[in-house]
């Protein structure tokens, strides 16, 4: 019999951490069918592998394409990474539970760009994304600062007692409706005056789920020792599993310390089930006017509603320009976006290399001028971080944008190369692959992927996307 689509003698490495094989592997429909090492079977279509890696579809652990999915549902942006599978809801941001608000406020205007892009539950989201599939497959998050929008009434305090249980009814339909957990942005506005007890009580909601506490931390300067330990005390007195998100030691004051902060959450590891997932960059991007600017070498202006033509300029300038003050010229881009030059390059390769963290893009599209993190994420961690600097092993790097992210997020029978498994692949040229998209020019493909599948289409080939929307919707976290 033949198979739909065979690639012959490709380097199969498959996502565990075990080295590589070079083996002939067949697809038919959306599963990796057979995984030989004498190859003498056949492919309607047949795919010479030679000198190329064959690896499981990469998995963004950290993304905020909750609204991309509909706004640009080609995804060319991870697609051409090799990504084939997005964790959506982070930050505390998701679309869905929320009826539509008058205008999108930051930070939810990082995810929709009006009030008018959400959704009321997670069943009617995810029946949208049905119906309209992307090239990609997601999981989503939900987000405590929407829960936060849609109960309360004054984000600036406590959640009450009577609140409080809003938001819990909220939670427990959208995870019986397919959401995998609950992420917080308290370093954010909407969510800064949430105490810990208040999260507490909403993580308690997610034990019979299985769901997930996914946390940007309150603060990840000078505070982000408290808030790892905050973070530990919630999953401790809740009982469930957490993930610290984009973990950073932010502001020259603190280049360095995540020696302290890695060695803390191995000390917390021993008694709890943690996780962190991390870019391969030094500066990071989000909102303006939430404080980032003031601990950062440089900030970049990514886009801004109140002055668009301040996108791409450096916020110094700006200010030379203008002839404001720093807050003035905030004051005046706002709302807008910006990259943050706020990190030590050692710390960001010493939390790459933990073996813990998963690799998560944070990208943010939509913009004019994103962080290149969102075209570049993936090839960059395995071109420059292990072929080039050699800080970690090529299987290493796929664990932990695979088989690691899978079992961490409950994604079951993706993430790894193993006949039964879901044909979500990628192949790519390891002596090539590299990113090349910049701070200066973001938009910019990866080098080196030669093909991406996602449930078995073939979804990029030979530097171009073939049109295929063949992404689902993965409801529940499973472990
Ligand atoms: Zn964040
Ligand atoms: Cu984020």
């Amino acid at each position: 019999m033949a198979f739909d689509l065979v690639f012959h003698n490709a380097t199969v490495v498959d996502g565990t951490g075990n080295g590589r094989i070079t083996a002939s592997v067949g697809v038919s429909a959306d599963i990796i069918e057979k995984i030989s090492t004498t190859g003498d079977f056949d492919g309607h279509q047949v795919v010479d592998a030679t000198g190329l890696v064959l690896a499981p579809g990469f998995i963004d652990a950290h993304a905020h394409d909750d609204n991309a999915l509909f706004q640009t549902p080609f995804m060319p942006f991870k697609i051409s990474q090799g990504v084939t599978t997005v964790i959506n809801g982070n930050c505390g941001l998701s679309l869905a539970p929320l009826n539509s608000l008058e205008n999108a406020p930051p930070p939810l205007n990082l995810i929709a760009k009006n009030g008018k892009q959400f959704f009321s539950s997670f069943e009617s989201y995810f029946s949208s994304l049905d119906e309209a599939p992307s090239s990609v497959n997601s999981v989503c998050l939900v987000g405590h600062s929407t829960l936060r929008f849609s109960s309360m009434e004054n984000l600036d305090q406590p959640a009450t007692d009577r609140e409080i249980s809003l938001m819990n009814t909220d939670l427990v339909r959208s995870l019986e409706q397919g959401a995998i957990g609950l992420s917080t942005g308290l370093f954010y506005p909407p969510a800064k005056a949430a105490p810990t007890e208040e999260v507490i009580e909403l993580c308690k909601s997610l034990v019979s789920y299985n769901g997930i506490y996914v946390t940007h931390m309150r603060d990840e300067a000078d505070g982000v020792m408290k808030s790892i330990e905050e973070t530990a005390r919630i999953g401790r007195e809740a009982a469930v599993e957490v993930v610290i998100s984009h973990h950073k030691c932010a502001g020259k004051n603190n280049h360095g310390r995540s020696l302290e902060t890695l060695a803390k959450i191995d000390e917390i590891g021993e008694y709890l089930n943690i996780g962190l997932d991390a870019y391969p960059y030094i500066a990071s991007s989000t909102m303006l006017g939430a404080g980032n600017e003031n601990r950062a070498s440089k900030v970049l202006i990514t886009w801004s509603d109140g002055m668009p033509e301040a996108a791409n300029r450096e916020l110094s300038e700006l200010v030379q320009s203008l002839g404001l003050t720093a807050g003035e010229t905030v004051e005046r881009l706002m709302p807008a976006g910006g990259v943050f030059f706020t990190m030590d390059e050692n710390d960001v390769q010493r939390i790459l290399k933990h073996p813990k963290t998963v690799i998560g893009s944070d990208g943010i599209s939509g913009y004019g001028h994103p962080h290149p993190r969102l075209w570049g994420t993936f090839p960059r961690v395995l071109g420059h971080y292990s072929r080039e600097l050699g800080l970690f092993s090529l299987e290493d790097a796929i664990r932990k944008m695979t088989y690691t992210t899978a079992q961490r997020f409950g994604i079951q029978n993706r993430g790894i190369i193993r006949e039964g498994a879901f044909a979500d692949l990628v192949l790519f040229d390891p002596k090539t692959v590299i990113d090349t998209a910049t701070f200066d020019s973001p938009m910019q493909e990866a080098d080196g992927i030669h093909f991406t599948l996602v449930n078995g289409e073939i979804t990029w080939t030979n530097g171009r996307h073939t049109g295929a929307r063949s992404g689902r919707v993965l409801r529940g976290r499973h472990v």
